[in-house]
Order: C-alpha cells, then sequence, then structure tokens
C-alpha cells in the first residue's frame, strides 16, 4: 500500500505589519475589544503594488522546496486554496504554476474557506495514494485586506481577517504520513459567513457600475456569534473523528495546529479535550485570521520552530464559510 507524506513546508507573509492601535486610528475600535475577543495582537497586510496571492505563495513554495531539497521541476500537480484569488478567474493555481515556470502540469483551484488547506491535503493524499503523482504542492494562500471594509461598518470582520501564505510538498511513502482525512459540510448556513459578489446571483440590472458603489457589493457578510457557537462544535467533533478512524487517544496528539479563526476558539477546544499548552499551537496573535492560509502557516512555523520531529502525531482540524469543516491526523 502506498501512502503520503509531508517532505516540506514553507510560508510566507507580508512586511507590513497593522497593529491594533492602528486599526483603531481607522474605525471605531480597540485594542482591549480585539485582543479580548479574539486574542489577535496584529495582522499582515499586503503591499498592493507588490504582492499578489500567487506571488505570495510562490515564496512559500520556495521555502517549502529548499526545506525539502526539492527543486520546482520536481512539482507535478498543484492544489491551490483560497477564496480571495488574484483574479474571479482564472484560479491562481495556474498564476502559481506560471511563477515557478511548469508550463503544462496541472493545477487545481479548491474554494472551501478556512477550511480549504485540509480540503487541498485531502485531495493530494489521495492523487499520491493513487499513484497518479510523485510531488504534489499544496498551498492555501489568500490576500483578505484589499476587501475589507476598514471603516467602523466594517469593523466586525476588519480586526479578524488577514494575508499570506502556506505551502507543502507531499510525496509517497510506504507507511503513513497521512493517516486520514475527514470533510464536511453543511450549506445550510453558508449565508451566515459569506461574500455574496461577483457571484452569478446577482441579476445583471444590479450590477452597474453606478450601482456596485453604493451597494453591499464584495463586503464579507459574517454572523459572528452563530459562527463562533458551530465552530466550538464542529471543531471538537472532527477532531474526536480522525482520532476514533485511527484509535488514537487525545493524549497521543503531539499537536494540534486548528485553523486560526479566534484564539478563544482554540483555548475552549484546549480546554474541553484537557490538552496541555505544548500541544496545541496558535500565532492568530501575530498573524490574525488568514483563511486558507492559516494552517500551512501555522504549520511551517511550528515546524520551523522544532515543535514537530519524526513519528509525532499532528491533528490538523479547520472550521469556517460554507460552513464547512475538516480534519486531518497525520504521523510525522
Ligand atoms: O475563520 C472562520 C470563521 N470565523 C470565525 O470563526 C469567527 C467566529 N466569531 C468570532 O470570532 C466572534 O463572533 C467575533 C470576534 C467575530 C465577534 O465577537 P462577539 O463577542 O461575537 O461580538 P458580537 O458580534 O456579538 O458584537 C458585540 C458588540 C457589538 O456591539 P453591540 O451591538 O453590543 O453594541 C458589535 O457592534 O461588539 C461590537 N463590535 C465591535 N466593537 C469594537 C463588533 N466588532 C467590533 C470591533 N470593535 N472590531
Amino acid at each position: 500500500m502506498r501512502f503520503s507524506k509531508i517532505v516540506g513546508l514553507g510560508h510566507h507573509v507580508p512586511e507590513t505589519v497593522i497593529t491594533n492601535a492602528q486599526l483603531s486610528a481607522m474605525m471605531d475600535t480597540t485594542d482591549e475589544w480585539i485582543t479580548e475577543r479574539t486574542g489577535i495582537k496584529e495582522r499582515r497586510w499586503i503591499d498592493p503594488a507588490k504582492d499578489t496571492v500567487a506571488n505570495m505563495a510562490t515564496k512559500a513554495t520556495r521555502l517549502a522546496l529548499k526545506r525539502a531539497n526539492l527543486t520546482e521541476k520536481d512539482i507535478e500537480f498543484i492544489v491551490f486554496a483560497t477564496i480571495t484569488p488574484d483574479y474571479f478567474f482564472p484560479g491562481s493555481g495556474v498564476l502559481l504554476q506560471r511563477e515557478l515556470g511548469l508550463e503544462g502540469i496541472g493545477a487545481l483551484d479548491i474554494r472551501n474557506a478556512c477550511s480549504g488547506f485540509i480540503y487541498a491535503l485531502s485531495v493530494a493524499d489521495q492523487f499520491i495514494k493513487s499513484g497518479m503523482y510523485k510531488t504534489i504542492l499544496v498551498v492555501g494562500a489568500e490576500i483578505q485586506s484589499t476587501a475589507i471594509d476598514a471603516t467602523t461598518r466594517g469593523r466586525n470582520t476588519a480586526v479578524i481577517f488577514a494575508d499570506g501564505a502556506g505551502a507543502a510538498i507531499l510525496q509517497p511513502a510506504d507507511k503513513p504520513g497521512i493517516l486520514s482525512t475527514h470533510l464536511h459540510s453543511d450549506g445550510r448556513f453558508a449565508e451566515e459567513l459569506y461574500v455574496r459578489d461577483p457571484g452569478s446571483s446577482r441579476p445583471r440590472e444590479e450590477r452597474q457600475p453606478e450601482q456596485i458603489l453604493d451597494t453591499t457589493h464584495f463586503k464579507v457578510v459574517m454572523n459572528g456569534n452563530q459562527v463562533f457557537k458551530h465552530a466550538v462544535v464542529r471543531f471538537m467533533e472532527v477532531i474526536n473523528e480522525a482520532l476514533n478512524a485511527n484509535s488514537m487517544k487525545k493524549e497521543e496528539i503531539t499537536l494540534l495546529v486548528p485553523h486560526q479563526a479566534n484564539l478563544r476558539i482554540s483555548q475552549f477546544i484546549q480546554e474541553k479535550m484537557a490538552l496541555r499548552d505544548d500541544q496545541v499551537y496558535n500565532n492568530i496573535m501575530r498573524y490574525g485570521n488568514t483563511t486558507a492560509a492559516s494552517i500551512p502557516i501555522a504549520l511551517s512555523e511550528a515546524w520551523g520552530e522544532g515543535r514537530i520531529k519524526e513519528n509525532d502525531v499532528i491533528c490538523l482540524a479547520a472550521f469556517g464559510s460554507g460552513f464547512t469543516w475538516a480534519s486531518a491526523l497525520i504521523r510525522w
């Protein structure tokens, strides 16, 4: 039997740091409110003159390749998770493929928001197991700052969402590797966290330039309370599902890397599962919520800090827009 394993991790975040104090100057909010409700102290915003989703992904990929002792030419397929592609279409997968100079290889885009990276990892895992590809690049990258309403009107989301990219390289292995992945969705809650435009549900007569200027076009709509309540339940469920599928106990988790949605959500899970501080990785304090990029950035940082070693059991879990939720259990 053939399995897949992660052989390299990399990440890239934009240089510009935006602190809570800076946001307080743009809108009616405070460092206290943001810290207390979300745990976020600062986040990164891109420089629109320099950064794109695809070029941040390229930088994250180059680091992952270097750490894996591989080169661009080894990559046979790209799975790219983002809800903020550089263009509405085509997706950013082909732009990354172009920047890496890999003309001709396949590039698949995944649009599962905060769960996107785990969905992408799961797809790549199946392609490796089936023998279709030997080296797959899995990326999560987002630029959310350009869509943020940085006024008091948009404060419930503007203080949370931010930019960044993370990458993982997958290759075959004789033993796992990726032990299992678990994917879920419930579209009844699609409008609890969504951006309607430029969706095709908007009638043509509402798409005229003068109307776009003074409607809610492109605005992130989030019912934070509702999302929070579902998140804490689904995170726990999907982590337990992964443990049960592998007959493992929570004590065997070396490191839980949850999607960085809100520090309060991570702390809630940690408390409910009675995990020690060293068993949970959080970096939302420094980067905010980077949606599909949050797990690969956190994984790459944790690996860089020596928190992930051979044979460790790593659990990834995510919840977000859709609603979608997912987990992955990995033997490093
Ligand atoms: O990435 C995956 C998906 N996202 C999540 O998992 C997010 C889940 N939800 C959350 O993290 C929390 O719901 C938030 C952090 C978004 C909000 O925290 P909350 O405790 O649920 O606040 P709330 O939305 O109930 O708002 C409480 C008050 C409101 O004022 P009133 O109506 O009580 O006067 C808001 O207008 O806080 C106000 N508020 C703010 N005040 C200062 C909302 N945003 C801000 C802000 N600064 N940035």
